[in-house]
């Protein structure tokens, strides 16, 4: 009798290994766990022997049929949930399947990096409202109602005096009237124009920066950003400050750089000019320094602004904006 209980025991452990199937699971369970299965079989013949054997032939034959039924549960769950882990199909010394990450998006990895550069010259980063009044976005920088200048930021308006901002030069009059010189700030944000083409998009982003002292030149400037320069693109690039105009800085220059493809010899991406525009800039205009408070007299500045999307499309020689924003992972993985 004990020996059928232990080969009954054996032959069970197999069967119950060898299913993969939810349909061989009820087999398996009327075959040997059922009313007329093979251990109530067993089970009835403990009549027939030795009385003093009953007791422990009896407690003997109870342990196995429940250790039968647990291992029966345990693989029925595994069996029904896929994690079979008994099955011998599954290796399970192979290496697991590695989480892919996520990353930064390329637009905010070189913004990060410009901050970055001006903060190693002792900039201060701030941010400010995407959400502007019309008053910091123009009249604070002397761009009064029915200036010209207006026509080019294509303003999306939330109502007349409020918008969504044009630039990031509203963060000049806005740090500038709740501190004192000298100051030194990069103002990053987003900012928002109606316009759309290959090299527009409604919302970009841009970089302002700004600092005020006493005896505050143009060389300086030139310095600032000629550090600047150097440092992001990674080469002696050559600028040029080609006159400009803008109402918030006088004098006022746009800087290009020497065409980071062709080194200023010609090609298409420069026009065959050799030179690409990468920033505005100037010296802040009295008025704007009157306006916070400041007293031009002893106080100068300088002021720039510049757009990310386009530093990042000549860092990496791409050739059309849209592609930052249509969230295609074949581009945004090469970053
Ligand atoms: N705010 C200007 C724009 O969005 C860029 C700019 C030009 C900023 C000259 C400046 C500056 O600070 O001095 O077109």
């Amino acid at each position: 009798m004990e020996n059928e209980l232990q080969k009954l025991k054996q032959e069970a452990e197999e069967a119950l290994h060898a299913i993969s199937e939810i349909a061989h699971l009820e087999e398996f369970r009327v075959r040997f766990l059922g009313r007329k299965g093979l251990f109530s079989t067993t089970m009835r013949q403990l009549g027939q022997v030795a009385k003093e054997d009953r007791p422990r032939l009896g407690q003997l034959a109870n342990s196995i049929k429940k250790g039968i039924e647990e291992l029966f549960h345990d693989k029925k769950d595994a069996v029904e949930s896929g994690c079979d882990t008994t099955d011998r199909d599954v290796d399970l010394s192979l290496p697991g399947r590695a989480l892919s990450f996520g990353k930064l998006h390329p637009i905010t990895q070189v913004m990060e990096e410009i901050c970055a550069v001006f903060e190693g010259m002792g900039f201060a980063v701030a941010e400010g409202p995407d959400v502007e009044t019309d008053h910091y976005n123009f009249e604070a920088l002397n761009i009064p109602k029915h200036h010209p200048a207006r026509d080019m930021h294509d303003t999306f308006y939330v109502s007349e005096s409020i918008l969504l901002r044009t630039h990031t030069s509203p963060m000049q009059a806005r740090i500038m009237e709740n501190q004192e010189p000298p100051l030194r700030y990069i103002a990053p944000g987003k900012v928002y124009r109606c316009d759309s083409d290959i090299t527009h998009t409604p919302m970009f982003h841009q970089v302002e920066g700004f600092l005020v002292d006493r005896d505050v030149s143009f060389a300086d400037l030139k310095g600032v950003l000629t550090s600047f320069t150097r440092r992001m693109f990674e080469k002696d690039l050559p600028l040029r400050f080609r006159p400009s105009f803008f109402p918030f800085t006088e004098p006022s220059a746009e800087v290009d750089i020497a065409c980071v493809i062709c080194g200023g010899t010609g090609c298409r991406v420069c026009k065959r000019t050799g030179w690409l525009e990468i920033l505005g800039s100037g010296l802040i205009d009295p008025e704007v320094l009157k306006m916070v408070g400041y007293d031009p007299d002893e106080y100068s500045g300088f002021a720039f602004g510049l757009g990310v999307e386009r530093i990042a499309m000549l860092k990496y020689g791409i050739d059309d904006i849209r592609l930052y924003y249509e969230n295609d992972l074949r581009f945004l993985n090469q970053f």
